[in-house]
C-alpha cells in the first residue's frame, strides 16, 4: 500500500530540485496578514506536477451519515483539534502564494462548520487580487437555502452538490437522516443566486442503478452537469464495499441505452473525464479511481480539518501542518513543512475492491480527507 512512499530516487530528487527552480509558473505576491510576502517558488512535485488545486476539509462533522461514507455511529474529533478559521485562512493563503489556483472547501459538511462564511469572506480577497482563479465547495445541499446568496456574494461561481437519488425514501435510507426536499430547495436557492451546479452521484449497486438515466435527465433539464463517482474504499463503514461497488463502465452502458455519448475535452482541473449527451447537450463526468486511475495528471493535495496534509487520496503518507502553523505567527515553518511534504508526493494510488480485500485501502473516511 505504501510502496510509493518516500521512494524518490536520487535521480528524481535532482530532477525535483531543478523543477523547484522552474520559473514558468507565475507566482503572485500574496497578501498575508496585511503584509506583502516575498514570492516563494511554486510547488512542483518530484514527478513534475505543479500543485495548483487544494481541497480543504473544514470539519469532519456532518448532518448526514451516507452509508458509503460514514458509519452510523461516528466518533467525531474534539473541537480543539480542529484548525481555527484564522489558521485555515493562513494555510490556504500559504498554498495560494505557492501556485494554488483552485481551492475547494469541503468536509464533512462544510456548511455545518460554525461561522464558515467568515472563512469564505476572507478567502474571497484572493479572487479579487487575481491570485486565485476559483473558490468553490462541495456540499450535501442541506444548508444551501441559508447560504447560497452569501456564497455567491463571496465570488463563488460553481458548486458541487451531492445527490445520489431522487427518491425521498431512498434518500433518507442512503443518508440515514437527510431530507431530499430540503436539498432540492437548496439547489433552487443556489440557482436563483446565480451559482452553477454540478451534481455528484456515487454509483451504488442495487441502490441507484435504476436512476442513472433519470438523474442525468433531471440534472441536464435544470442546466446542471452530473458526475458519477465509483465508490472508493476509504474508512470503515457498517457494510461491505464489495456490496456497494459498481464499475462506471456499467454506468456508461446504462446511459448509452438512452443517450448518444460523445467524449469531450472539457476539464475542470479535477479527476473527472467528461462526455456529452447529444440529446440534452449536458455533460456527464466520470470519476473512476478503480477502473481508470487518474493519478498521472494529479495536480492536487488535500488538507484535513486538523491540518494534516495528504499528498494522495489513496495513500497513508501525510504531513502535519498544524504544528508549524501553531509554532509561530510567521509562515516560514509552515512553508518548510509544505515543501518537505510535496517532495514526497507519490506517483499514484492503487485502490482495490474485491472479496479478498476486506480492509479499506486507507483507514480514514472521505469525510475526513474531504471529497
Ligand atoms: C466527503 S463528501 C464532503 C462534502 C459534502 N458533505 C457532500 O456530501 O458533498 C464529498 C463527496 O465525496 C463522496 N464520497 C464520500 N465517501 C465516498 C466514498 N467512499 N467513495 C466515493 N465517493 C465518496 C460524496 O458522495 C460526495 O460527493
Ligand atoms: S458524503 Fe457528505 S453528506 Fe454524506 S456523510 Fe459523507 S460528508 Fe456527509
Amino acid at each position: 500500500m505504501k510502496q510509493y512512499q518516500r521512494v524518490v530516487s536520487a535521480l528524481d530528487r535532482s530532477a525535483y530540485i531543478g523543477l523547484m527552480l522552474r520559473t514558468d509558473f507565475a507566482t503572485p505576491e500574496v497578501e498575508l496578514n496585511g503584509l506583502a510576502a516575498p514570492a516563494k517558488p511554486p510547488l512542483v512535485d518530484p514527478f513534475g506536477r505543479a500543485i495548483r488545486y487544494l481541497r480543504v476539509s473544514v470539519t469532519d462533522r456532518c448532518d448526514f451519515r451516507c452509508v458509503y461514507c460514514m458509519a452510523e455511529d461516528m466518533a467525531f474529533l474534539p473541537k480543539r483539534d480542529l484548525l481555527t478559521l484564522e489558521e485555515l485562512d493562513r494555510l490556504c493563503s500559504a498554498f495560494i502564494s505557492r501556485g494554488t489556483r483552485k481551492l475547494r472547501i469541503t468536509g464533512g459538511e462544510p456548511l455545518m462548520r460554525r461561522d464558515v462564511m467568515t472563512l469564505f469572506g476572507q478567502l474571497s480577497r484572493h479572487l479579487q487580487s487575481g491570485a486565485l482563479e476559483e473558490l468553490t465547495l462541495t456540499t450535501n445541499g442541506s444548508q444551501l437555502v441559508k447560504y447560497a446568496k452569501q456564497l455567491a456574494d463571496c465570488g463563488i461561481r460553481r458548486i458541487n452538490v451531492s445527490v445520489d437519488t431522487l427518491d425521498p425514501a431512498k434518500f433518507r435510507f442512503l443518508t440515514r437522516r437527510g431530507d431530499l426536499a430540503r436539498v432540492l430547495e437548496g439547489i433552487d436557492a443556489a440557482q436563483d443566486a446565480g451559482l452553477a451546479i454540478k451534481i455528484n452521484a456515487v454509483a451504488l449497486k442495487d441502490v441507484n442503478e435504476d436512476e442513472f438515466i433519470s438523474l442525468t435527465e433531471w440534472a441536464h433539464g435544470r442546466g446542471m452537469d452530473i458526475t458519477f463517482i465509483e465508490v472508493m474504499p476509504l474508512g470503515e463503514i457498517d457494510g461491505q464495499r464489495v456490496d456497494q461497488y459498481i464499475p462506471l463502465t456499467q454506468v456508461c452502458a446504462k446511459l448509452s441505452e438512452r443517450f448518444r455519448l460523445e467524449p469531450t475535452a472539457y476539464a475542470t482541473g479535477g479527476p473527472a473525464r467528461y462526455m456529452r449527451a447529444q440529446e440534452t447537450g449536458g455533460r456527464i463526468g466520470l470519476i473512476t479511481p478503480l477502473t481508470h486511475n487518474f493519478c498521472e495528471s494529479c495536480n492536487r493535495v488535500r488538507v484535513t480539518c486538523t491540518g494534516t496534509l495528504f499528498m494522495c487520496l489513496g495513500q497513508e503518507d501525510a504531513a502535519d501542518l498544524r504544528t508549524p502553523l501553531r509554532a509561530s505567527e510567521g509562515d516560514e515553518l509552515l512553508h518548510a513543512a509544505i515543501e518537505e511534504a510535496i517532495a514526497r508526493k507519490p506517483r499514484g494510488h492503487d485502490f482495490i475492491i474485491d472479496r479478498t480485500t476486506q480492509m479499506p485501502a486507507v483507514s480514514r473516511h472521505m469525510s475526513m480527507t474531504g471529497g
